[in-house]
């Protein structure tokens, strides 16, 4: 199993023409439609379009099987399972370990996290999705995978990328924040402000002029600047 052959690479020609490896060429960028792939998990083969089907994705890589640090996070993924499905957000894991290996593990994770660990953990082996991703930092962990990110959406777009070091637990309530962000902007027009938590006031996106934007958020607008309106969360 494994994902497309970096010669499937869109414009690859030209990449390699200004002396770029495959590797490079297939650095992700926000707005990206991301690679398909069919790879094996502790719940059997996971092709990543048919898994996503109409739902956002959030797929996460950590550098190893029973590892400390991992063990909490993927516990914490499972506990807001409610967070994930009030979303429509479907999260998917990644080691470079096997299959069974990550049973044994998940054995482990449910008894000292008090959880449910239900969804799949890809067993990426062969390394194939963690080069299609980018996934694998060698002058930072070599020959693992370091703790990526990436948020897609249900038109298969990359909306957010992150990568922190093997020793830092990820924050997923910031994860839940961004995506939360992501869908008013999509469904509303706005924008989130510094800091910006569920309930406080959004930012009107610049394309929309002040007059419309009193029309189309009847709670009101506070012009601060001509370029900086505020309207309390069209959602709430
Ligand atoms: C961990 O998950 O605990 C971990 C993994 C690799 C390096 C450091 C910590």
């Amino acid at each position: 199993m494994g994902g497309n052959a970096p010669g499937a690479c869109p414009g690859w020609a030209g990449c390699a023409s200004i002396g770029l490896t495959a590797f490079q060429a297939m650095a992700l960028q926000l707005g990206d439609t991301v690679p398909n792939f069919t790879q094996d998990s502790q719940l059997g083969p996971i092709n990543l379009y048919d898994f996503a089907g109409d739902s956002w994705v959030v797929l996460f890589s950590h550098p190893a099987d029973f590892t400390p640090v991992c063990t909490t996070e993927l516990g914490e993924v499972a506990r807001l399972r409610p967070e994930w499905e009030k979303r429509n957000v479907k999260t998917l894991a990644l080691s470079v370990d096997r299959a069974d290996s990550h049973k044994g593990w998940i054995e482990d994770i449910n008894e000292t996290q008090c959880t449910l660990v239900d969804y799949p953990i890809l067993a990426d082996e062969d390394r194939s999705v963690s080069d299609l991703y980018g996934m694998i930092h060698p002058n930072s962990l070599s020959n693992l995978t370091v703790r990526s990110v990436f948020i897609i959406d249900p038109q298969k777009k990359l909306r957010l990328q992150i990568t922190y070091p093997a020793s830092t637990g990820r924050n997923f309530d910031e994860i839940l924040r961004v995506i939360d962000s992501l869908q008013l902007t999509d469904h509303h027009q706005v924008a989130t402000p510094v800091n910006w938590k569920d309930g406080d006031d959004c930012v009107v996106v610049p394309s929309i002029p002040t007059e419309e934007a009193r029309t189309r958020f009847p709670k009101g607008v506070t012009e601060v600047r001509p370029y900086l309106r505020l309207t309390p969360q069209p959602n709430r």
